[in-house]
């Protein structure tokens, strides 16, 4: 990558940020920040931990976040593993506001906050929020929308109050047990003053248990389904948003953006990289967000994409919509039919090293160099109409000073497309186009 190329994919960053904090003074174009859970400001942070611990605990992460969008369980209604993303958002909710860190989750629509008096909650690090100190906080009703909405499994009246209660439970026997009510949610927008979401439905979480010691206060959901906080802000947002994920690589502090609103999407600015669009799918289970992943190129080969379509009822559910894409799952993972031709391309076309095992015992195709640089080739996946071309940051892993891992392992489930893949790009969706779009926005992408 030379020094001119550089320069000019850092400013076009500036320019979009620009673009993007200057809007969001005028309407409702917002900019969050997203903190990752290792980074130094995350309430995570382990100083003692290093890059090789992180990117372990990332692994074990991503496989058992991989559970929670599997075809084969019974599971999928609880829409939520106890591990819930890898992204922190900062929070205000109620009057006055109190402030809660929550995970920011591409993978799950209800918005859950531990609540006091609690019958049973977890530690977390900060106040938990005290719903008789607001003025804001009301509960719903078992006849309203928001209750007519949840599954039955997660749904339940208090009848003697009339009060509409939620409860999740997950695959590891966690569990968050709550009432569903409205409060006045405030984000820190990053270009300036909070910004105010009155009548927020959310989950006032009371007996909360289990393995959430990863969780903030809980949970801020960016799913498709109608209680997600995308949804509920919709037409004021004009259902859209973007997320730009930086430095995920581990050996630096994981930041991020997340923007929501019309301008937020990526467009073309003085002949920037380009914006490259495909179909989002849709299907019966509405939380998440559903790709259509054609191929992959390995240098000169293309491999044509065999997985399933990843669950669904009807037949053309199954056979399109093959990859779920999601920034709380660290790893890419792909079809292991399609993963063995896949990975024994970009071991064919890997130069300058063999092939070796990974140190941690995690990644299935690593390669170590002989006192020379490795040659890495260039992967594209192809998606319906977006060939989204990545950098070897984006595919490989560097995991000491010999060693690169390929950062995808094979799955017999639903396939993902991980965070690592996305770092570096502007990720827009438009759930009212129905669309997801890429654009690179930097290209510091060596390893
Ligand atoms: C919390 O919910 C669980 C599961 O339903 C229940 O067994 C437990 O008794 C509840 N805890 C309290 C303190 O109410
Ligand atoms: C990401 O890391 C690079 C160098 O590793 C640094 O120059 C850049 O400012 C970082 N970006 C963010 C958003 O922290
Ligand atoms: C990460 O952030 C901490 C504290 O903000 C800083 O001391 C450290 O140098 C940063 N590390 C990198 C690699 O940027
Ligand atoms: C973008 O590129 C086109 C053709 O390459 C050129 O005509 C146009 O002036 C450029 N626009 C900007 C804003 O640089």
């Amino acid at each position: 990558m030379g020094t001119q190329t550089f320069i000019n994919c850092s400013l076009l960053a500036i320019i979009i940020t620009f673009l993007v904090s200057s809007y969001s003074a005028h309407s409702q174009d917002l900019t969050f920040k997203l903190i990752h859970r290792d980074s130094p400001h995350s309430p995570l942070y382990n100083p003692l931990h290093t890059v090789s611990d992180r990117l372990k605990a990332a692994f074990l992460r991503s496989i058992s976040r991989s559970r929670r969008f599997s075809t084969k369980t019974d599971d999928l209604q609880s829409g939520l593993i106890a591990n819930g993303g890898e992204y922190f958002m900062s929070i205000s909710i109620g009057t006055p506001p109190s402030k809660v860190v929550a995970i920011a989750d591409t993978g799950s629509d209800l918005n859950w906050i531990q609540c006091k008096p609690c019958e049973n909650c977890y530690k977390q690090k900060g106040p938990i929020f005290d719903k008789t100190h607001s003025s804001t906080y009301k509960t719903e009703a078992c006849d309203s929308k928001p209750c007519n909405v949840l599954a039955k499994k997660e749904k339940g009246c208090d009848q003697s109050r009339n009060i509409c209660k939620y409860l999740y439970a997950y695959g590891d026997q966690s569990f968050t047990k709550g009432d569903i009510a409205t409060e006045t949610i405030s984000i820190d927008s990053s270009s300036g003053s909070p910004v105010s979401f009155p009548g927020t439905v959310f989950g006032c979480g009371y007996n909360n248990s289990g393995t959430f010691d990863g969780t903030g206060s809980g949970i801020i959901g960016l799913g498709r389904g109608p209680l997600s906080l995308i949804s509920q802000l919709g037409s004021s947002i004009g259902k859209k948003f973007s997320y730009y994920l930086s430095n995920t690589s581990y050996s630096t502090n994981g930041t991020g953006v997340i923007n929501l609103g019309t301008n937020s999407m990526p467009s073309n600015p003085s002949n920037g990289s380009a914006v490259l669009t495909t179909p989002l799918i849709y299907k019966t289970q509405n939380t998440y967000y559903y790709l259509n992943l054609e191929a992959i190129t390995v240098g000169k080969t293309k491999i044509p994409y065999t997985g399933g379509g990843g669950g669904g009822s009807s037949l053309n559910e199954k056979t399109t919509g093959n990859i779920i894409i999601d920034s709380g799952t660290t790893f890419t993972f792909l079809e292991s039919g399609f993963y063995e031709k896949f990975g024994a391309a970009v071991e064919a076309s890997v130069t300058g090293a063999k092939r070796a095992s990974d140190p941690q015992g995690m990644l299935t195709h690593c390669f170590k160099a002989r006192h020379k640089e490795i040659g890495l080739p260039e992967i594209t996946m192809h998606f319906t109409g977006a060939d989204v071309k990545l950098s070897p940051t984006n595919a490989f892993l560097k995991k000491d000073e010999e060693i690169v891992c390929l950062s995808m392992i094979p799955t017999t489930d639903v396939a993902i497309y991980g965070n690592l893949v996305q770092a570096d790009f502007r990720v827009g969706y438009d759930l009212e186009a129905k669309t997801l779009s890429f654009q690179r926005i930097d290209c510091s992408g060596s390893l």
